[in-house]
């Protein structure tokens, strides 16, 4: 074997080694944190593309990220704009990222380019008005999976349905593609400077909304990394005000960059990061997940207490939830569903956690369905059919 040969050998060892070492790091990195802060700093208002730092520092790299997606954006040209400083007001950089409703046009057309998305009049969607969970939800796209999806026609169901009947198993979204699902909720004039917020006027009123709830997912990992973030008043003030919408925090949190390793849920932000003093010390890293099962083989949850708090929130996993994203050769999208059937004491639906059984992938007869899988992207569930 030549020397090259060898190396790469112990390379390969070593990755092995490192991967199987890490898979519960959320719970494990407050000794090193410091060293790997190092390693994923990085001009803050930059996006980063960190695998080594989604792996074996999550916490931080959400954190990370966080600061990036919510650095305050250029509206002109579509990107952050490292002259303004994380909290100043106006759009964060998410917010010029194309939105699903600018994804998936009517027909199957084929959407507008990068730019030209951000610099139309209307690119802002609001919420549609409403704090309850599915109505406003906002999702957004950043460039990398944008043009992918653009590029490769998914947001044609007919062109997802020919690549299930081709056999292609799954697609596959490029390193450092983003994505972000966003929850409002409505506040008051006094609560602004807690909150990222807008507004919207209708009939002559003004109503404001705040950012309540984010999650992440960004390509680092076959898999992804996610990572979710809430507004404070999500764990107890909230669920007093709208009992039917907000189920308070009933998972507990992890934040290994804000938090010593033996009270991963102090309920804090983290140092270093310039978030102190900004409106976004009030928010909180619920928790990242990279993995389906922990070093002991339990399912890993992680759940946002306002985006999934329609469902039973022990039972959620954004790794397996996503996994069952898939299309067939025909019929409708989402042919797999989300919950199990069962609903919690109550009455919430119950999640699939941990890795997925194969047959969920099968019809009865137990064959195997020709799906297309579509990368956890769920809202490829809503690609339309061509003209
Ligand atoms: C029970 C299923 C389920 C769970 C659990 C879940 N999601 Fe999702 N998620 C969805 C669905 C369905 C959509 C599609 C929304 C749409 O149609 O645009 C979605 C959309 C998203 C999006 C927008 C991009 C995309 O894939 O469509 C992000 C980002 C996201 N989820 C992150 C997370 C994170 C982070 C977690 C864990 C904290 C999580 N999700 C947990 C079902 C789930």
């Amino acid at each position: 074997m030549k020397i090259s040969n060898i190396n790469k050998l112990a390379l390969s060892i070593l990755t092995v080694l490192q991967c199987s070492s890490v898979a519960n790091a959320d719970d494990y990195s407050g000794n090193n944190a410091k060293h790997m802060y190092s390693a994923i700093k990085g001009k803050p208002w930059k996006e980063p593309q960190n695998t080594h730092a989604a792996v074996n520092n999550p916490a931080h790299y959400a954190w990370r990220l966080f600061v990036a997606v919510n650095w305050p954006a250029n509206e002109n040209n579509c990107r952050a704009d490292r002259r303004k400083r994380l909290g100043d007001d106006g759009l964060a950089s998410w917010e010029v990222w194309q939105t699903r409703e600018e994804t998936f046009l009517e027909g199957a057309q084929k959407p507008a380019n990068w730019k030209k998305g951000c610099r139309d009049e209307n690119f802002y969607t609001f919420p549609a008005g409403d704090y309850t969970v599915a109505v406003d939800e906002a999702v957004r796209l950043n460039k990398k999976a944008y043009n992918y999806i653009r590029d490769n026609r998914l947001y044609s169901l007919d062109e997802q349905e020919r690549l299930a009947k081709k056999g292609v198993k799954d697609i596959d979204f490029p390193l450092g593609a983003k994505e972000v699902k966003a929850g409002w909720v409505t506040i008051t004039e006094e609560d602004k400077s807690r909150y990222h917020w807008m507004e919207k006027v209708e009939d002559g009123k003004t109503t404001i909304y705040g950012l309540s709830a984010f999650h992440v997912m960004s390509k680092d990992l076959p898999n992804w990394f996610w990572a979710t973030f809430e507004h404070v008043d999500n764990e107890s003030r909230w669920p007093a005000v709208y009992p039917e919408h907000f189920q308070g925090w009933t998972v507990p949190s992890f934040d290994s960059a804000a938090c010593p390793a033996d009270d991963l849920q102090c309920n804090k932000i983290p140092e270093g990061y310039g978030i102190e003093g900004t409106k976004w010390a009030n928010y909180r890293l619920r928790g990242t997940q990279s993995t389906f099962v922990d070093n002991r083989g339990e399912p890993t949850i992680l759940a946002n207490s306002h985006l999934e708090g329609f469902l039973d929130q022990e039972s959620m996993s954004c790794t397996t939830c996503h996994a069952m994203a898939v299309k067939g050769a025909e019929g409708e999208s989402m042919p797999i569903s989300i919950v199990t059937g069962e609903v919690n004491p109550q009455g919430l639906p119950i999640g699939h956690v941990g890795a997925l059984d194969p047959k969920i992938f099968r019809n009865a007869l137990g064959e195997e369905v020709p799906y297309v899988g579509l990368d956890y992207v769920w809202t490829l569930r809503n690609a339309q059919r061509e003209k």
